[in-house]
């Protein structure tokens, strides 16, 4: 496995390879891989001649600057696990990366201005960059991106279609604790009891998926917030049903239309992403 920190020898790699006619196939991370983000590395590597990752902790998309300066970095272990799963070609730029963002005019449209977007402005503008930029040095044939995150998920496929970006995007399943607990970096910052706890919000999204025809979005959005808060420390930031396709709010189910519950709830100061496809 190859690690590189410089653009232009990045540049170099991707050269060759492509000169070799091979098929790339790049799975963009913060690090402090755990399992789900494994999950895209091994897809990756069944679908593709060569797989690319990068590491590089983006922050552009940090509207919380205590946030940014918790997030956990652990490099050595990500090289680890990275070569483990076969990994080809390691990207870890620094900060030079984000250089020229300032011109950077992308709008997002109505993916910003709800859900994740609404409650971190800017979060999706700099993600946005980010993942532009990785895409043209490393010029993958296909990008895995996890479920888990699945409002970014549509803003990179609108962002590949907006651009007529020459690479198709993966979606992948949400890999989860065999509590519920959706695998996420940030669960670093939890004790064991405060996982058990997290462990109500798939219970929670469960609980709506179960009762969705016999109760009313309203009715069982309310009855989500209330049991969360039940857990000491948990507060819901937010909790919605969309249409999965242009996450439009959904008040009323239509067995027709397909639906996701997406939520965002803070224990403590650590604040934790899940949805569920409802039906
Ligand atoms: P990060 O949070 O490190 O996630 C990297 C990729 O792993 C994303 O596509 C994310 O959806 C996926 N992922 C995270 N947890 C997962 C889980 N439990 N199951 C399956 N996939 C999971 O998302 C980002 O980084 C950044 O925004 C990035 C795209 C790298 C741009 O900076």
């Amino acid at each position: 496995m190859i690690t590189c920190t410089q653009r232009v020898l990045m540049e170099q790699h991707i050269a060759q390879l492509k000169n070799e006619g091979k098929k790339i196939g790049f799975v963009p991370t913060m690090g402090a891989l755990h399992d789900g983000h494994i999950s895209l590395v091994e897809r990756a590597r069944r679908e593709n001649d060569i797989v690319v990752a990068s590491i590089y902790v983006n922050p552009l998309q940090f509207n919380n600057p205590d946030d940014l300066k918790k997030y956990p970095r652990v490099p050595e272990k990500d090289l680890q696990l990275l070569q483990d799963a076969c990994c080809d070609l390691v990207f870890m730029p620094d900060d030079a990366i984000i250089g020229d963002s300032k011109g950077f005019n992308y709008n997002i449209g109505y993916f910003d201005t709800i859900m994740e977007g609404f409650h971190r402005p800017g979060h999706f503008k700099g993600v946005a960059f980010i993942v532009k930029t990785f895409f043209e040095i490393v010029q993958p044939n296909k990008a895995y991106f996890g479920e888990k995150d699945y409002q970014q998920l549509a803003v990179i496929k609108k962002m590949v279609k907006d651009f007529g970006l020459p690479v198709s995007i993966i979606p992948c399943p949400t890999v989860r604790e065999p509590n519920g607990l959706a695998m996420s970096s940030r669960n670093a910052r939890l004790t064991e009891d405060e996982k058990q706890s997290a462990a109500g919000i798939f219970e929670g999204l469960n609980y709506i998926k179960n009762n969705i025809f016999s109760q009313k979005p309203e009715v069982l959005k309310e009855w989500f917030v209330k049991n969360i808060q039940n857990h000491p420390g948990m507060q819901v930031e937010y909790i919605e049903l969309c249409d999965s396709e242009n996450l439009t709010p959904v008040t009323e189910v239509k067995e027709s239309a397909s639906v996701v519950a997406c939520t965002a709830v803070y224990l403590r100061n650590v604040r934790l992403i899940d949805n569920l496809k409802i039906f």
